[in-house]
């Protein structure tokens, strides 16, 4: 039995398609059902940021972004990055202004990464304050509660509709299978075979 955890949201529906081509079924929640039991695995569906954590906290399997992997900075493995979830985190600023990041100094930068945030500015030497928020980042500019956000494009279509662009790439992102250390090894064979069926189809 393999207890796999997906997350709720956009990359769900991804990740049961790679799934379905290696033959494993998802079975997908019923209204507000957290845990399906099916042949051989244990569904387990969780927000988003809860997915490295419950993965480095014991259960076996997981699909996760690498956004949420970095900024938690979780100790699990990474057998594979999978092929969908493509996206970049991002400075992100009001469409009208002309700015450079070293312009920036002192601003206020609302995201919920505030980890990697902190990090990016700190390594380019400039001085900012981040506001931690657990979504919708686009209203901080709107509303006057920041002056930039650090958030994720996919498409584009938010930052475009809130009147936003986009000012610099700080990392590409994508999906990931991520792997529970101590299962890596307990259930070793169990593991590997769904690892190995995966690339062979990615
Ligand atoms: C992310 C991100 C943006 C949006 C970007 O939000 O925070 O809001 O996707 O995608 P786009 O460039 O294709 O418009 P997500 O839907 O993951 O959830 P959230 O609103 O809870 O942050």
């Amino acid at each position: 039995m393999i207890n796999f955890v997906l997350p709720k949201g956009r990359l769900m529906k991804k990740a049961a398609t790679v799934l379905e081509k290696i033959g494993v079924s998802v079975k997908e929640p019923e209204d507000r059902e957290l845990i399906v039991k099916d042949d051989g695995f244990n569904w387990i569906f969780s927000r988003v940021f809860d997915v490295p954590v419950f993965v480095e906290n014991g259960i076996d399997v997981g699909i996760s972004g690498s956004d949420v992997i970095d900024e938690l900075g979780a100790d699990v493995f990474v057998p594979l990055e999978l092929p969908f979830g493509q996206c970049r985190l991002s400075v992100i600023t009001s469409a009208q202004k002309d700015l450079k990041i070293e312009q920036m100094t002192n601003y206020r930068i609302a995201t919920k990464f505030p980890n990697m945030t902190k990090a990016f500015f700190s390594d380019a030497g400039i001085e900012v304050n981040v506001i931690k928020l657990h979504g919708s980042m686009e209203l901080a500019p709107k509303i006057g509660i920041a002056d930039a956000i650090v958030d994720i494009v996919d498409s584009g279509n938010t930052i475009r509709a809130n009147g936003l662009k986009e000012i610099y790439k700080i990392r590409d992102v994508g999906a990931r299978l991520i792997v529970n250390r101590v299962s890596q090894k307990t259930k070793f064979q169990e593991i590997n075979d769904l690892v190995e069926r995966l690339a062979g189809v990615i």
